[in-house]
């Protein structure tokens, strides 16, 4: 007798019919089912599964954002477009976004007075880029700078691993550009990130109080000339502090 074939009549037709599909039931070692309501639990027990991991994966990616704890609320609906600036500050944001997610990665620099709504605009692409569950990180420069150069002093990191850290992750919003890193040393480890990220074809969103004309300077002209490939965008954000009750 063949081995194989006890196996194929394990699976008995009844007359038996399903009241949902209307076709005939199936027994198998004593089990009566129906073989499309069987197949309707395994098909939805697996959508469960995966929208569980997909859940899993976007709140792991929102953690490992870092974003500040103060703009957890900050998205582009909460971001108020009063004057033309902030509009066009806006919109900027949100063609970027839209850019990044058609998969063009070119960078965004936001300049401008302190609490002009950068930082905020900042997280809402960031929340935007992590729903689609692509690694977004935010960090200051001065706290990116603080670990590279620190990394030597921990057992299992280094510079080489810090640097790639920050290159890897998709989109990188680097904040407080040239605020506190004046040391001639420290800024060098940033751009070392951001040459990193330009070999890797990767988007950053650069932030700074500075002007555009001595951030050209600070960045350098090779520097400057790499990141502006794939176009770059520049928002400017000149109008009175928000938190101050301007805006106007
Ligand atoms: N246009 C705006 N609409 C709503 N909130 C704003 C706006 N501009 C700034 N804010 C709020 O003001 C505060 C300061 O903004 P922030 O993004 O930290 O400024 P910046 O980074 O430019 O210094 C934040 O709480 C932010 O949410
Ligand atoms: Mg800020
Ligand atoms: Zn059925």
């Amino acid at each position: 007798m063949n081995a194989m074939s006890p196996m194929r009549f394990d699976i008995q037709e009844l007359t038996e019919v399903c009241t949902k599909h209307r076709i005939t039931m199936s027994k198998y070692r004593g089990r009566v089912f129906c073989k499309q309501c069987e197949d309707e639990v395994l098909k939805r027990g697996w959508s469960e599964h995966s929208s569980t991991l997909i859940q899993t994966v976007r709140e792991k990616h929102f953690c490992g954002a870092k974003l500040p704890a103060r703009h957890a609320q900050s998205g582009f609906k909460e971001y108020i477009a009063a004057n033309n600036g902030q509009q066009n500050a806006k919109q900027q944001c949100v063609n970027f976004t839209k850019d990044f997610k058609a998969g063009i990665n070119r960078n965004l620099i936001m300049v401008g007075r302190t609490g002009t709504g950068k930082t905020h605009l900042a997280c809402a692409v960031a929340r935007n880029v992590l729903e689609t569950l692509k690694y977004a990180r935010y960090v200051t420069s001065e706290d990116m700078a603080n670990e590279i150069a620190n990394a030597w002093t921990k057992a299992d990191d280094s510079e080489a691993s810090a640097i790639f850290r920050f290159t890897d992750c998709d989109l990188l919003i680097l904040d407080e550009y040239g605020l506190h890193d004046r040391h001639e040393n420290r800024l060098q480890l940033v751009h070392k990130v951001l040459y990193a990220r330009y070999d890797a074809g990767k988007p950053t969103m650069l932030i700074s109080n500075m002007t555009m004309a001595s951030l050209e300077k600070d960045l350098g002209d090779r520097l400057w000339s790499r990141f502006q490939h794939d176009g770059l965008t520049v928002v400017e954000c000149n109008w009175a502090d928000q938190r101050a009750g301007g805006g106007v």
